[in-house]
């Protein structure tokens, strides 16, 4: 006779957007083997300051729960968002208007979604900086390499008007009422229980694992894996099982953030299809478009700016009145912890890591760790093969993500406060030396992705190679920073590099065509949220 070794019950701590994420995922992914529960403080609602995500959210979380994009958008009240803006890097000051950076173009670039082209094997990049480096006159890397920058610049929708799509997007939103929707869907359509109770303390065996925890109101609520869902606090994963937190501040400066959400004339003004990045005196603000309104919030380090001088010029960039502006104030740690699962505990979400939001990894951080731990999934031997892989996949992930979120403040160009200058001469890790070096010589920085049905259906594969040759390209050329020299075999390549103008012309005919049949982004929103 074999014993049934399956673990029966899961209990999730937190009911954020990690928790609901889980227990929705976890829901589908185990088939009604197991019981689980979330566990979660009585949600107070608030009022968001926005979040950003990436393209694969859709087909890696949603199509999984077989969730259609309209439907929770429209429950959401999401919105588009087609690139990341980058402004003012290049420019010392501030503002939200665009200045003009010391070369004369406006200092603002695009990080955007989509498909860099290629020719001949080599991406369009890299005949792009060949032109360059002839003394060519062409426009900047994002507007010569793709067709979005101009339909972003005129606040255009990334789907036309029947629905089809026209360019890769990810969506804007806030994160409480993904919560709340994912709540709804998970307890009504997935059995997964709720209980609105406190933490007040855990219990643990001889062996060191979780056996139960303990609440306000007297439960004892017992399980066989527990899920750290509980935020910054870390409540079993650091607290009760003493896992420590490997504090990054040495690799990154930003500890701290002012947010808040500022009103938006959507028919006035458009609703922009981008988060923006806008530099500041001691970090960067993000702008998080959403309908009727933006979430904003300023990162800095509390090293260089103290939380009231942030907050005035948080409302000082808005035109807001400091005195009657609701502001968030949050104080974060920026790091992993040493290993995310321990014995039958497994983080996910802030309880696990956190990196400042400028690329948008927050929540894809939280579904990539759903996705390797269903995967991994265990039975109650809790094989150590399974964990310590677990580990180290949200270790990799985390690291590559610090090491290009690191390169951003390196490679900047300002060096007009005291943060910036700081920014230079930070920590560098090896492997963050040889990217650097690598796009210096003109070499593609980590792979090239091109093939759309080959990896942009494919979480694994997009997981395996996150940070691609185009996202570096991006922000590097964006900030200014080129190669020193083009690709050395390209230079080979006469006929290659006469061929590519055609695809720079495709380029130029694809923009001409969205440009002109696409609806406003304001235009799209209004027809699919019925308003
Ligand atoms: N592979 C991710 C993607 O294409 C990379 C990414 C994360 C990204 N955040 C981003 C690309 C922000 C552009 C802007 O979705």
């Amino acid at each position: 006779m074999t014993t049934d070794n399956r673990i029966k019950e899961v209990v999730i701590l937190g009911g954020g957007t990690a928790g609901w994420m889980t227990a929705s995922y976890l829901g589908k992914a185990l088939q009604g083997s197991a019981r689980i529960t979330v566990m979660a403080a009585p949600s107070i609602p608030k009022i968001g300051v926005g979040e950003a995500t990436i393209p694969n959210l859709q087909k890696a979380f949603f199509d999984y729960l077989g969730i259609a994009e309209d439907e929770w958008m429209r429950e959401c009240n999401a919105a588009f968002k087609m690139a990341i803006k980058f402004i003012n890097w290049r420019t010392p000051g501030e503002g939200a208007a665009i200045p003009r950076a010391l070369d004369g173009r406006p200092d603002y670039f695009y990080h955007q979604f989509g498909l860099l082209p290629e020719h001949d094997q080599i991406p369009l990049s890299h005949y792009w900086y060949h032109k360059v480096s002839r003394g060519e006159p062409v426009p900047a890397y994002d507007h010569a390499c793709f067709a979005e920058p101009a339909i972003m610049d005129a606040k255009l929708a990334p789907r036309w008007l029947d629905g089809q799509r026209a360019t890769r997007y990810a969506w804007h939103f806030d994160a409480h009422l993904v919560a709340d929707f994912l709540r709804r869907f998970a307890t009504t359509r997935q059995g997964v229980h709720y209980v609105e109770d406190e933490l007040v303390g855990v219990n643990r065996g001889p062996d060191g694992a979780i056996e139960s925890l303990a609440t306000e109101s007297g439960r004892v609520l017992k399980g066989d894996l527990f899920i750290d869902c509980s935020g910054f606090r870390g409540a079993l994963i650091n607290k009760a099982m003493g896992e420590p937190f490997i504090d990054m501040n040495d690799l990154l400066l930003c500890d701290s953030a002012v947010a808040t959400a500022v009103p938006n004339d959507d028919e006035r003004d458009g609703i922009e299809p981008y988060t923006s990045a806008i530099a500041m005196k001691s970090g960067w603000t993000w702008k998080i478009p959403m309908l009727t309104r933006f979430g904003t919030g300023y990162v800095y380090s509390s090293k260089f700016s103290r939380e009231d001088e942030a907050a005035l010029d948080l409302c000082r960039l808005w035109g807001l009145d400091p005195e009657r502006t609701p502001l968030n104030k949050i104080r974060f740690r920026v790091g992993r912890n040493r290993r995310a699962w321990v014995k039958n505990c497994v983080s996910i979400g802030l309880a696990s890591c956190f990196l400042e939001p400028l690329e948008s990894t927050g929540i894809y951080f939280i579904y990539a760790a759903i996705y390797q731990l269903a995967k991994h999934f265990p039975d109650k031997h809790f094989d150590p093969v399974l964990v310590d892989r677990f580990n180290r996949e949200i270790e990799t992930m985390f690291d590559d993500t610090r090491d290009f979120i690191q390169a951003h403040f390196y490679v900047c160009p300002r060096t007009d406060t005291p943060f910036w200058k700081a920014n230079k001469s930070l920590t560098k890790t090896e492997s963050f030396k040889e990217k650097i070096a690598l796009y210096r010589a003109g070499m593609p920085v980590n792979q090239p992705v091109t093939d759309e049905t080959n990896y942009y259906g494919n979480f694994e594969a997009e997981f395996r190679n996150f940070w691609t040759n185009s996202n570096y390209y991006a922000i590097f050329a964006g900030l200014g920073l080129l190669p020193e020299r083009p690709m050395p075999a390209l230079t080979y390549k006469t006929a290659s590099i006469a061929e590519a103008e055609a695809v720079f012309a495709r380029v130029e005919q694809k923009r001409r065509h969205l440009l002109s049949t696409l609806p406003s982004n304001y235009q799209f929103l209004r027809q699919l949220h019925g308003k």
